[in-house]
């Protein structure tokens, strides 16, 4: 449901310089497949999901997501195809400040195709563990509800795939555990694939598929074999 071929991306540095960041060849992802990612810090991990998200458009390659070359579009279109196809939990967890809870799982909902429903945000912040919370702001809310939050937030409209960018990084290891539980079985109870990016090797045990973006991806692999 996804794949990636001879992805590269380079950036533009403040000194002008163009350096290489990502030269991936091939890396797939079958649906409802289960993946962590793990590597270095700076070895690209972050540039690659902002890339399968079409965030970030890569300087060559393909990206297929759920039969879609997502890379043909213009940035409005990638858009409106990230809001069907894609659930992407935000390391900051890039809640709105303005809004309760509820409100931003239902502001997950606005750029959709599918129908606003009130009762599946209802029902996701209580399956987070979340429902005597639904009008709290972010600031009335602990560092772990605000990431369940955006969990429930990401899933809010049936995505083919969720995104997760170190999920687990700002809570302690018995809130980490939770998360990571509930990532997995809601990804499972909906047959959405998963990619989750994280630096632990705890979390990273749990998954039966644990690729390195280090190996994956040459410029990285490349660099370390030169030196
Ligand atoms: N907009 C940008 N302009 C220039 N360089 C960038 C830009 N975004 C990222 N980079 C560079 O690309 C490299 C990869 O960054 P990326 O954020 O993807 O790493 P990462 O693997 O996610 O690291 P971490 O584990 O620390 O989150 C880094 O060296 C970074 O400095
Ligand atoms: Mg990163």
């Amino acid at each position: 449901m996804l794949k990636l071929e001879n992805i590269k991306k380079s950036f533009l540095q403040p000194d002008k310089k163009r350096v290489p960041i990502l030269d991936i060849p091939t890396f797939e992802i079958g649906a409802g497949e289960q993946v962590v990612l793990i590597g270095p810090s700076g070895c690209g991990k972050t540039t690659m999901l902002h890339t399968i998200a079409g965030i970030t458009q890569p300087d060559s390659g393909n990206v297929f997501l759920d039969h879609v070359e997502l890379t043909r579009y213009s940035e409005a279109a990638r858009d409106r195809i990230r809001a069907d196809k894609l659930g992407y939990v935000f390391q900051t967890f890039n809640l709105l400040p303005g809004f309760s809870a509820y409100e931003n799982v239902m502001l997950g909902m606005t750029f959709a195709s599918k129908k606003k429903s009130p009762e599946r945000a209802r029902k996701l912040l209580d399956q987070v563990g979340l429902s005597h919370r639904l009008h709290n702001k972010p600031n009335q809310l602990s560092v772990g509800e605000q990431q369940r939050v955006a969990v429930a937030r990401a899933l809010a409209n049936r995505p083919a795939l969720l995104l997760a960018d170190e999920p687990t990084a700002n809570v302690d290891p018995g809130n980490q555990q939770q998360i990571v539980d509930l990532i997995k079985a809601s990804c499972r109870s909906e047959n959405i694939a998963l990619l989750i990016v994280t630096h632990s090797m705890e979390v990273a045990e749990q998954f039966e598929r644990v690729d390195r973006l280090d190996e994956l991806n040459l410029v990285v692999s490349h660099a370390k074999a030169a030196s």
